[in-house]
């Protein structure tokens, strides 16, 4: 049986990366004895023939990487069409990638790759699976909107930004009598904004999946300044959207990205519920930096678990918790879908029942 493994990161980076690396190697090395080959930039380093495309992952490399963000084999969230084709909105792996792929699985014996990324990399894992490359993925993403997981790593260390960010604006935002407004990210869910905004004490919350109207959110500011407290925090997740609205999206170098949001809405809280308010874009810094406690232990568990899926010849799944276990779940259940948050969620009603507004009725 062989004794080699390999392991890629893919799509957007999210604290925690390199713990899964650092986790899938030790183990590797540790519990099997075997090798840990790590393919650079998503999977470019083997699918274009990239000198040192590939790289031997030691012990030693492998050393002190576990508080550190980012990734330390690179990653790739731009499509290359020479790899990729859109079709109707979903990606498809070109035919001779997967190929490519499989000849260098076999000719170099590896036994499984260990994919870690968001759902466009189980996507792709998940087409690559099918063409019998032996696979297993590790969920990872700011945005915890993937299924199959409760929980996503790289999800606790964004709130704890967020949060902190909060914090900061609500000593500004008390001294000047302002409404500060926090644009989160998260792309089409909500969970970013919403959990900031229970941990950060945050007045009204915006997200997604409930459309909000401008004059809720007024009445909800004016419902404040009367009780007396003339400042409010408002965090707006960057897909949020008025009723009968679309989210806003700018452009950087020909692609089309969410954010905009929070200006917006500054400027029309300022014309029509008649507050000054500021508006403060988080952005990357929600991704970038040292995970949380609890996203290196779960980028942890997550390696080890998906070296044992390899161990046993489990492949086409994604390792996920469910509660306080890891388990697995087929690659088939999860992809092409997101997991948002419900409008009945535990959480939207607590915040709710703290009179926490929503924008969507009044509080
Ligand atoms: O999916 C992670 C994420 O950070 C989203 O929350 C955000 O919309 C997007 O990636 C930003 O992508 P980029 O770094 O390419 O601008």
């Amino acid at each position: 049986m062989s004794t080699r493994i390999a392991v890629f990161t893919a799509g957007g980076d999210a604290p925690g990366l390199n713990a899964v690396i650092r986790a899938v190697t030790r183990t590797a090395i540790l519990k099997h004895g075997w090798e840990v080959y790590g393919i650079r930039d998503g999977l470019d380093g083997v699918l274009l023939d990239r000198p040192n495309g590939v790289e031997q992952l030691t012990l030693e490399r492998v050393t002190d990487i576990l508080p550190y963000g980012g990734t330390i084999l690179g990653t790739v969230n731009k499509m290359d069409p020479r790899l990729y084709v859109r079709e109707g909105g979903r990606v498809i792996v070109q035919e001779w990638a997967k190929k490519r792929l499989l000849e260098w699985v076999e000719q170099n014996s590896i036994r499984g790759i260990v994919a870690i990324g968001g759902d466009g990399t189980m996507n792709i894992s998940y087409q690559l699976f099918e063409a019998g490359v032996p696979i297993v993925g590790v969920p990872k993403t700011i945005d915890n909107d993937l299924l199959g997981t409760d929980q996503t790593f790289g999800f606790d260390s964004a709130i704890d930004v967020a949060t902190d960010a909060l914090d900061r604006l609500r000593t500004t935002a008390k001294s000047l009598k302002r409404v500060m407004i926090l644009e989160v990210m998260g792309r089409n869910a909500g969970w970013i904004a919403l959990h900031a905004g229970i941990a950060g004490g945050a007045h009204v919350i915006l997200i997604p999946e409930i459309p909000f109207r401008l004059e809720a959110v007024c009445q909800a500011l004016h419902h404040r300044w009367k009780r007396g407290s003339q400042y409010a925090l408002v965090v707006v997740a960057e897909a949020a959207h008025p009723v009968g609205g679309e989210p806003i999206y700018h452009e950087i170098g020909g692609t089309r990205r969410l954010g905009g949001v929070g200006e917006w809405l500054a400027r029309r809280i300022h014309a029509e519920c008649g507050y000054e308010a500021r508006a403060l874009v988080l952005g990357h810094l929600q991704r970038g930096g040292s995970p949380s406690a609890f996203d290196r232990i779960l980028a942890t568990q997550y390696g080890v678990a998906a070296v044992g899926c390899v161990a046993e010849g489990t492949f086409g799944v994604i390792v996920g918790l469910r509660g306080d276990r890891i388990q697995t779940v087929p690659m088939a259940d999860v992809v092409g879908r997101q997991k948002l948050v419900a409008p009945d969620h535990p959480l939207v009603k607590t915040g709710r029942d703290l009179g926490i507004s929503f924008g969507d009725e009044p509080v």
